[in-house]
């Protein structure tokens, strides 16, 4: 009996430690998530000037490539709401095409975004005369703007949960018709959170003007065989910059209230499109400037795609943001992997300062003096809902 008390009394004693006690295992530790960078040649231009594709990744598996002719990325993964990633921006791949024949696909644009009116200005007296390329106006930059050079990479390295590249170019005083010697470096920096922030500065040497840009092409669907038409969006701008027949702004800062210009709350972008109006008539659908709402970093822009669930989100310290809706997309040029790029089969939305600026008085400055930097910030954001 005694004996048998004690046996069910070491019984339970044992069982109690063996309870208590925390069972060890060895503690593997797994290395945090990281971001790479890798590079690879792109070939050569026909001007004989390497080009490198540098491939940007972050812990999730966001894919950005871009390449050093024109900064262009030519492909940029996005998760579905099931996470599955697919490239959601225009391009091409191979440099070849690039240089054949581009509506600025994934393109930096500089010297100056957008228009300016007969392709004339004046500073400090001086009158400017630069090459016309879009009729009677010039348009981003020139035939041979920021979207065809090739820039150097002063820094690419990971980061964190990401990976940054740097780019820079150095445009030649009179390039194009621009006065100074511009020194630009454009920063591409892909976060853990899927966002890619694009940070542009610039100085120069005599006083210019000086507007950038990137012109992705986005189709959120990751399916060029559609269009963008079922993309909702949401601008963050309760007036747009009206266009006379050449794309030129008026000048008139007009409430967006009661037109098809109105993306104040989120609106299916085929929704207004084809509206009677006199505006959507000039730029063949949307292509008009909208003047983003408040001042410094804010979102201007949000665009969803309900097919796949992939949100586009895009903040901005610039006063305007460009809404081009691929009007002139007309199934011309190839998809890579087979196909043509079909009308409005990708959307632009181009941060920048309004068009024709340093034309408009009124509009906030575009011009940069000696000894000033300029400097502006875009971030891209993808969620999914
Ligand atoms: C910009 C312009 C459009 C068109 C495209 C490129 O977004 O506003 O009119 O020129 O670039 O095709």
């Amino acid at each position: 009996m005694k004996h048998h008390l004690f046996s069910i009394l070491l019984i339970g004693a044992l069982f109690l430690s063996c309870k208590v006690k925390p069972t060890e295992e060895p503690i593997v530790e797994s290395p945090a998530p990281t971001g790479s960078i890798s590079s690879v040649s792109y070939g050569m231009t026909r001007d004989s000037i390497a080009v490198e594709e540098y491939t940007l990744k972050n812990k999730n598996g966001m894919e950005v490539k871009i390449i050093t002719y024109g900064g262009i990325i030519t492909s940029w993964t996005a998760p579905d709401k099931d996470g599955n990633y697919k490239n959601i921006v225009l391009g091409y791949d191979n440099l070849a095409q690039y240089q054949r024949s581009t509506p600025y696909f994934g393109a930096l644009i500089g010297r100056y975004g957008n228009r300016i009116a007969k392709g004339m200005f004046t500073l400090d007296g001086n009158t400017y005369q630069l090459p016309k390329n879009d009729g009677q106006n010039h348009l981003h930059g020139g035939p041979k703007g920021f979207d065809k050079v090739v820039w150097t990479v002063t820094d690419s390295k990971a980061e964190g949960e990401g990976a940054v590249l740097k780019l820079k170019y150095l445009s030649p005083d009179m390039q194009m018709g621009y006065p100074g010697n511009l020194e630009a470096t454009v920063t591409y920096t892909l976060t853990g959170d899927n966002a890619l922030e694009v940070d542009y500065a610039a100085t120069t040497d005599k006083t210019t003007v000086v507007n950038l840009t990137q012109h992705s092409y986005f189709n959120l669907s990751g399916d060029f065989s559609t269009n963008i038409l079922d993309h909702e969006l949401t601008l963050s701008a309760t007036k747009y910059l009206p266009v006379d027949g050449t794309l030129i702004p008026t000048g008139e800062l007009a409430p967006v209230s009661g037109t098809p210009f109105d993306f104040t709350s989120s609106k299916v972008i085929g929704t207004d499109i084809a509206a009677e109006n006199e505006q959507l008539k000039r730029g063949k659908g949307y292509d008009h400037c909208w003047v983003v709402d408040g001042e410094g970093m804010r979102l201007a822009a949000s665009v969803h795609h309900p097919g796949s669930g992939r949100v586009l989100e895009i903040s901005s310290n610039e006063p305007g943001i460009q809404f081009y809706s691929g009007n002139f997309l007309d199934g011309r040029l190839p998809v890579p992997g087979g196909g043509t790029y079909g009308h409005r089969s990708g959307l632009c939305l181009e941060t920048q300062h309004f068009p024709d600026s340093p034309n408009q008085p009124a509009f906030p400055t575009t011009t940069l003096k000696p000894g000033e930097t300029y400097s502006t910030k875009t971030i891209f954001k993808f969620t999914t809902k």
